[in-house]
């Protein structure tokens, strides 16, 4: 195959949707310029690969990533300038090599991470291909548009009330984007009347993924609301839950509403919701460590069809996700390209989990960018669905303006 040389890569600082820094990448070729922005998470799982900030306190309260961007510039790209950038898998294994680290400590995986999407992005740029052709080669499957998990309502890490579970989402069973999107913003319309009418004006305030931050504290409310909206249409659509329970498990036990809920309470309280509404997943029900639990409600969830997923259990990386798969913990994965570090690992992660017929749901992080490559990875590898949080705001909508593009494209 013919050769397009990486010339050059610098990065520079931008902020991400919090207001905090975070990097972009250039790498250019001799006709061509890739770029990428790499997001943030809120409520990370411990074995996410490690993301690289300064901790001068006297620079963005310690988060600026110059340190990173010195880590791309000086170290990163005189080994990468004169490769091909077709070259994905040696590109990201040399940095993998040169890192040295088992969680990406060294680099940073915020910096092998920028370097690897750019690289996917100039490759696709010098073939003269949408990116999400291009990233099609890494997969034996046809592309398809993923579901839209909308993030409607906000909790936990994610928003400032006492709600413990994080994320309450919509999922229409159509993958037509523009079907998707117009239910999805009529359902928004439709929930923010209803929480100002029932739980006063500054409910309709938003949180860190565009949904709804209403005072409730009770964690089936928010899915008893959205149902009452849901089922008055004749478009079919699901529920789904992020508990993301690692944020409210403290010493063995799950602290919801001031209550302390042991496990088998918790398991107890979703076997109820599976039963009562009409949930396609719940993602991280237990905490990250807890494979055993995860296999026990995954048992129960498979008989209604309701795909138990793993986020912080399984943290995009092949070794997690192995056990998980081994230990009967999931149905479904979540894949975040920053909790791994490289394009490689990524699909590495996605090819396992369909190998093993788990469902994939590509995601953003509750700090995010303008960038929309996770809305081509998703078409390219087949994905089921995809998490791109509410209908509003820039760096959320940017990723559903892809998808509505490239289904236009794919029409
Ligand atoms: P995060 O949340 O980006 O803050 O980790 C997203 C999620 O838990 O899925
Ligand atoms: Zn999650």
């Amino acid at each position: 195959m013919f050769k397009i040389l990486i010339k050059n890569i610098s990065a520079k600082e931008i902020l991400d949707s919090r207001g905090n820094p975070t990097l972009e990448v250039s790498l250019w070729t001799e006709n061509f310029c890739g770029v990428a922005a790499v997001p943030s998470g809120a409520s990370t799982g411990k074995y996410e690969a490690a993301e690289l900030r300064d901790g001068d306190k006297n620079r963005f309260n310690g988060l600026g990533v110059k340190k990173a961007i010195q880590n791309i510039e000086k170290i990163i790209a005189p080994k990468l300038n004169g490769m091909s950038v077709f070259d994905q898998v040696k590109i990201d294994n040399l940095m993998k090599k040169m890192d040295g680290t088992k969680n990406k400590s060294r680099l940073g995986g915020n910096a092998m991470l920028g370097v690897s999407l750019a690289v996917a992005r100039a490759a696709a740029a010098s073939k003269n291909q949408p990116l999400y052709k291009y990233l099609g080669n890494f997969f034996n499957v046809k592309p398809q548009m993923p579901r839209l998990y909308m993030n409607l309502i906000n909790g936990g890490k994610h928003a400032n009330n006492d709600l413990a579970f994080q994320e309450y989402h919509i999922v229409p069973e159509t993958n037509d984007m523009e079907k998707a999107l117009e239910f999805g913003t009529a359902v928004f319309r439709e929930l923010k009347k209803a929480v100002i009418k029932k739980y006063g004006k500054l409910s309709a305030n938003i949180g860190d993924e565009g949904g709804l931050v209403p005072d409730i504290t009770d964690a089936e409310e928010p899915l008893k609301i959205l149902w009452s909206i849901v089922k008055m249409s004749n478009v079919k659509c699901y529920l789904a839950l992020d508990v993301a329970a690692n944020s409210f498990y403290e010493k063995g036990k799950y602290i919801i509403n001031n209550k302390k809920l042991k496990t088998e309470d918790l398991l107890n309280l979703y076997k109820n919701l599976i039963k009562r509404y009409p949930m396609v997943s719940i993602e991280d029900p237990f905490h990250e460590e807890d494979f055993d639990n995860f296999a026990r409600l995954r048992e129960f969830a498979d008989k209604f069809k309701v795909k138990i997923v793993g986020d912080d259990l399984t943290v995009t990386n092949p070794e997690r996700i192995k056990q998980a798969i081994k230990k009967g913990s999931i149905s479904g994965i979540i894949i975040k390209p920053n909790q791994i570090g490289t394009l490689t690992e990524v699909i590495e992660a996605i090819k396992i989990s369909q190998k093993n017929n788990i469902t994939c749901i590509v995601s953003h992080r509750s700090g995010e960018t303008n960038d929309d490559f996770i809305s081509d990875l998703a078409v390219a590898s087949g994905a089921f669905g995809i998490k791109a949080g509410a209908p509003i705001r820039g760096e959320r909508v940017a990723k559903y303006n892809r998808l509505w593009e490239i289904n236009r494209g794919l029409k």
